[in-house]
């Protein structure tokens, strides 16, 4: 039975990040989280930018709180993640970075590198993404509200 505190995550992962994912996905399912878990490879190779565009596309329809995105660096998913309009999406490879993003950046979306990040680091990471709340100070939001303002370029 999920607690209070428990949250709706969606998972998904490129070729290079499925060992990763398969390890945070089973550790949010033993929290008590709801996993969703939208990877499509089985291992065979495809290209992150298609991988990201589908997950978000399920998170911002299910509404769900967090999209938790692995490939081998992590920068791949983390660049097309924030392509996207009301994804603000952070690479993180520690618990402290992952709070910031959440308190100070709103960030609704964890990406993770699985060359670059151990299976427990890369757990604690998700615990902090999770456990941080946004900090709704007057200079976070206008920032924050800012990131959904056309580009000027
Ligand atoms: C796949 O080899 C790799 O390029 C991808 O997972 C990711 O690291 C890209 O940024």
């Amino acid at each position: 039975m999920a607690g209070s505190g428990s949250k709706v995550l969606v998972f998904s992962a490129d070729h290079g990040g499925i060992d990763l994912k398969n390890k945070l996905v089973a550790h949010a399912g033993s929290l008590g989280h709801t996993v969703v878990d939208v990877t499509r490879t089985q291992g065979e190779s495809v290209d992150y930018p298609d991988e990201v565009g589908a997950a978000v596309e399920y998170f911002l329809q299910r509404q769900a709180d967090f999209l938790v995105l692995v490939c081998g660096s992590g920068v791949g998913v983390s660049i097309a993640a924030n392509r996207h309009h009301k994804i603000r999406a952070v690479l993180a490879d520690n618990p402290y970075t992952a709070a910031l993003a959440r308190a100070h950046n709103h960030a609704n979306c964890l990406c993770l590198g699985q060359r670059l990040v151990g299976e427990d680091m890369a757990c604690a990471v998700l615990d902090s993404f999770i456990a941080n709340q946004p900090d709704l100070s007057e200079r976070h939001k206008r920032r924050v509200h800012k990131l959904e303002e056309p580009c000027r370029t």
